[in-house]
């Protein structure tokens, strides 16, 4: 089953929270999920210790440098999809998980600053695509962006679409659902209302769709 590596040396761009509201949207559609926490901070384990998490999420914490790439061929034999949330820090870590994806995805914040960040970890990509000798496939996500699209964001998409960087659409918007999911457990459908659920719930499901149909394309 898909591997899929959520990565940015870009601390605070949105990788857990992409990683969560993936996860936990596929598996409420019966897709079984396997998620590597190998982020220190473990936001992925504090989410899943909040609520009972459905039987088809399995969240395994602590993953080291030495673990990772056996830790996901390991799960990944399981016919799961695996979902590999990484510290915001480029590592070996990171570099491992990347060798081992079947879809690397960067989220950014559309700014500026972000962007440029979040670009050295395109180049990452292209080293291990370079050392490996083979393509990756790779997507950006804009994350926490607004239902009315700032000049950057445009400007930064365009540029993106100009080198031939993929970008999934839709981009994750600032939803208070999205923060607060850290701080109920679960995931969307079960979860406390917080701000506008039912847009939330469509903007989580058609990020996810708009994720399996990279995996399935090819
Ligand atoms: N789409 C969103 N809507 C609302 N809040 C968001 C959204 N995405 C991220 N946030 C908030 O922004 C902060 C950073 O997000 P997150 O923890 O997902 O980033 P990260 O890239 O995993 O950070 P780190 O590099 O520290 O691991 C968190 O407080 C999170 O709740
Ligand atoms: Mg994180």
């Amino acid at each position: 089953m898909p591997v899929i590596v959520i990565a940015s040396p870009k601390g605070g761009s949105g990788k857990s929270t992409v990683s969560v509201i993936l996860g936990s949207t596929l598996a409420n559609q019966g897709i079984p999920v396997t998620m590597l926490d190998c982020d220190p901070n473990k936001s992925l384990t504090i989410w899943s210790g909040k609520s009972t998490i459905p039987d088809n999420i399995t969240v395994l914490s602590g993953i080291s440098e030495t673990e990772i790439i056996k830790s996901i061929k390991v799960n990944d034999a399981d016919g799961a999809i695996v979902i590999v949330d990484l510290e915001g820090v480029a590592s070996r870590l990171m570099s491992r998980a990347i060798s081992q994806a079947d879809l690397v995805i960067t989220p950014m914040r559309a700014t500026s600053l972000d962007a440029e960040i979040g670009a050295t970890a395109l180049n990452l990509i292209a080293e291990e695509e370079e050392a490996l000798g083979r393509d990756i496939r790779h997507s950006v996500v804009f994350t926490m962006t607004k239902a009315l699209r700032s000049r950057q964001h445009s400007g930064i998409n365009e540029s993106l679409k100009e080198q031939g960087v993929d970008v999934i659409e839709p981009s994750l918007m600032e939803r208070a659902a999205f923060s607060a999911i850290f701080a109920f457990g679960g995931n969307l459908y079960s979860m406390a209302p917080q701000g506008n659920m039912p847009t939330a719930i469509e903007n989580a499901e058609g990020f996810s769709e708009a994720v399996l149909a990279r995996l399935s394309d090819g």
